[in-house]
């Protein structure tokens, strides 16, 4: 989702989860813990991908160690937003696709000089929004779908000749549930559309190392969605179970279905109600507009970590700065809404991506998320220091790390003395400076953990917790 339209179509999915804010549980389970003593491999920054973000031209003008720093790992595109004549998308002419895929392509170029995987939004080489709504033009309408296999063996032979498929991503259709932007007919025209191309790809021998990835439904899965309740059965049945399940977690603050810790449970019951395989899942749209604060980017750095889940931050800017400034990270001294300005400078999240792509050195290490949902917290331990990111989604309150296992690191008695820094960008405009130091503070060691406090008075801000690893 990436419009301003599109905003007030994601509030309907605060509305439709029942009862999503978790007040009344605030007096326990404020503690989250990190165990330095249990090790998960080395991190591969799983959070750092964003949708579009990414200039239309290669090589562009944001300078290579802004993405560098922030260990990128995956971009999508596929010409969303472009309206001049030439670049509206397949719907409106065989030239108007070609300007959304040399678009599409310049964003791939971009991604694989930094070795990052690139994934495709059809839906907009498509043309989705100039397809006319309604009385439109959709795949499959009166059970056609010879102008929109056309389309798909074109966008076939664009990929095999100009891109490596092993490092592509297919997303065969975005969000069919929400209507009218991306989807205007049924969800059964939908899964037609879905089976078929995943059959047309999955013939063509040229893309055999490619992804596809699916279903991409805006709503989480779950057993009263009748999106995911009409694809899943029909994909198992037609052997096209996509290499990636895509989900979209946007609910926002204190949404208990639009969280990791519901969906990896939720999607492993559908799972098994329709006999389906398991595979990657791949959350490629993360954190609702009101996320994208230190807090709300920690928040999901943790919970995407622990569930081993590969991300990409949703981007809600629209124009020319949906294809600049990496989804709100960056903004411009100037004027973030000039695209040909070069004056980048970090936004309210940049500093904690950076943090996590190039601090968090060494292994990550094991954790658990407060009862209460709010608080998660992810962590490495390196060879000169254990490092802690906590973030309390975007919500105040008094909340706790526990740090065990610190016979681990070299601790056998006494104290710890931890660095605190904050993180207090307030949001994807404003330029945000490096973390501030919050001084040290001795913890008293028992049972080979500390706690540390964590006095959130500011729903915004995020936490980084650093002390030494002891030589032996
Ligand atoms: C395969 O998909 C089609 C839709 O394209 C559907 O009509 C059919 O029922 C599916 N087959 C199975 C066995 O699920
Ligand atoms: C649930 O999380 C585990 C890792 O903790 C992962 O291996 C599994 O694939 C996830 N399943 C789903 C359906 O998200
Ligand atoms: C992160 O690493 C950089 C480069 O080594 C260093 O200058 C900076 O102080 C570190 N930040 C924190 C918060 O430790
Ligand atoms: C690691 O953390 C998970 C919760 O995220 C917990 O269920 C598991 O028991 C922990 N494993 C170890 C070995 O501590
Ligand atoms: C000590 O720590 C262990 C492991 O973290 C835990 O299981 C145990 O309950 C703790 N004991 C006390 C007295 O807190």
């Amino acid at each position: 989702m990436n419009t301003l339209l599109l905003l007030l179509a994601c509030t309907g999915l605060a509305l439709a989860g029942p009862g999503a804010v978790l007040e009344a549980q605030q007096a326990v389970g404020q503690t989250a813990n990190v165990d330095v003593s249990v090790t998960r491999g080395k991190p591969d920054h799983l959070a750092s991908g964003w949708i579009y973000g990414i200039p239309d031209n290669f090589p562009n003008q944001i300078p290579r160690s802004w993405y560098t720093d922030v260990g990128f790992r995956w971009g999508k595109g596929g010409g969303a937003q472009l309206g001049a004549v030439g670049q509206r998308g397949w719907v409106v002419s065989l030239n108007d696709y070609k300007g959304r895929f040399a678009s599409t392509l310049a964003n791939y170029k971009t991604c694989r000089a930094l070795g990052a995987d690139f994934h495709i939004y059809v839906h907009d080489l498509w043309g989705t929004d100039h397809a006319g709504g309604e009385g439109g033009k959709w795949p499959g309408d009166n059970n056609d779908f010879s102008d929109y296999d056309r389309f798909v063996k074109q966008l076939m032979a664009d990929v095999a000749a100009n891109m490596d498929p092993a490092h592509v991503t297919w997303d065969i259709w975005n969000e069919p549930d929400i209507q009218p932007y991306f989807w205007v007919r049924s969800a059964q025209q939908w899964v037609n559309l879905y089976v078929r191309t995943h059959k047309m790809i999955r013939a063509n021998r040229a893309l055999d190392a490619m992804k596809i990835s699916g279903p991409a439904i805006g709503f989480a899965p779950g057993p009263n969605n009748a999106y995911w309740t009409t694809w899943l059965p029909q994909a198992v049945g037609n052997n096209t179970i996509p290499d990636y399940y895509t989900l979209h977690l946007l609910g926002g603050p204190g949404d208990i279905n639009y969280d990791p810790e519901y969906t990896n449970v939720s999607l492993a019951r559908l799972l098994k109600t329709y006999g389906a395989p398991q595979r990657q899942v791949f959350i490629n749209e993360y954190a609702a507009a009101a996320e994208m604060v230190p807090s709300g980017y920690v928040w999901w750095i943790s919970r995407l970590e622990r569930y081993d889940t590969p991300g990409m931050l949703a981007n809600w800017l629209s124009g020319t700065q949906l294809h600049d400034l990496f989804g709100g990270l960056l903004t411009k001294r100037s004027n973030p809404a000039d695209y040909a300005a070069t004056d980048y400078a970090p936004a309210g999240g940049y500093p904690v991506y950076k943090y996590y792509g190039t601090n968090m050195t060494g292994l990550r290490v094991n954790t658990t998320g407060s009862a209460d949902r709010w608080l998660d917290v992810y962590s490495t331990v390196g060879s000169d220091k254990v490092r802690i990111l906590a973030g309390v989604r975007v919500h105040t309150g008094t909340y706790a790390v526990t740090v065990r296992g610190l016979s681990a690191v070299g601790y056998a008695s006494g104290s710890v003395d931890v660095t605190a820094y904050s993180f207090d960008g307030t949001s994807t405009t404003a330029i945000a400076g490096n973390p501030t130091s919050r001084g040290k503070t001795s913890y008293s060691i028992a049972n080979d953990t500390i706690t540390i406090t964590v006095r959130q008075t500011e729903a915004h801000t995020a936490w980084a917790y650093e002390f030494d690893v002891k030589k032996h």
